[in-house]
């Protein structure tokens, strides 16, 4: 697969520790299967919905292998080592938007890390031509629900059952460069386009 891998950032989570946010890569499976070993029942059932989530080689080899276009995940790493201690990504299941999902590991939950990579991931997904995040999230699930609530992003919020349905608006953050028009072809774009 051709894949231009974006950059890695770092940031300071709430207790003081530097980490950075890296892009996933197919080398990752060892520390995926080491991650979700760490992961406690309950946090793989608000992610997954269910606590008895088995990792397979075959999954483990998909979720590390993304092309940073229509799938895209960030990992939550130490400056030291390639270790995860948490994971954001994307799908996009239409041409401007994408579903998201984050799991972070139980030790270090409420520190930060899933504001982090939303915001790593809303930053990439936008450059990507995506505008809009939606996520399916148990209606218990108050952290997710805070992280989501907390974020510039216009949250709305959609409750059936026992189910919570977000939509955050990224067109809050600036239109990516690409997309822009060098400043030198602007008039003249704005002549093609004047109406007749
Ligand atoms: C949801 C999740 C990704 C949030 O990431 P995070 O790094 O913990 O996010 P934050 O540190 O900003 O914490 C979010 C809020 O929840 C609170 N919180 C976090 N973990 C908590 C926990 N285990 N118990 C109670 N409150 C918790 C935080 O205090 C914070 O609230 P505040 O801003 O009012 O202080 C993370 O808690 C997680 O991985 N949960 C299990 C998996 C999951 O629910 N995934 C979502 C599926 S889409």
């Amino acid at each position: 697969m051709d894949v231009t891998y974006p950059a890695e950032r770092r940031f300071t989570t709430r207790t003081g520790e530097a980490m950075r946010l890296r892009p996933i890569r197919p080398d990752d499976v060892p520390n995926l299967f080491d991650f979700h070993e760490r992961l406690s029942r309950e946090s793989l059932r608000m992610r997954y919905f269910t606590p008895r989530r088995r990792l397979t080689n075959e999954v483990a080899v998909r979720l590390c292998t993304v092309d940073f276009r229509d799938r895209a995940a960030f990992v939550a790493s130490p400056l030291e080592s390639d270790t995860i201690h948490g994971i954001g990504r994307y799908e996009r299941d239409a041409p401007n938007s994408a579903e998201v999902a984050f799991i972070v590991e139980d030790a270090l939950q409420g520190r930060g890390i899933g504001p982090a990579l939303l915001e790593r991931l809303a930053e990439h997904a936008r450059e990507q031509g995506i505008d809009r995040f939606t996520a399916a999230v148990l209606y218990e699930n108050t952290p997710m629900l805070t992280v989501f609530r907390n974020s510039p992003f216009r949250p709305q919020v959609s409750v059936e059952g026992d189910c919570a349905f977000v939509k955050l608006d990224l067109t809050v953050l600036p239109q990516p460069a690409a997309q822009t028009p060098p400043k030198s072809l602007a008039p003249r774009l704005r002549q093609l386009r004047a109406p007749a």
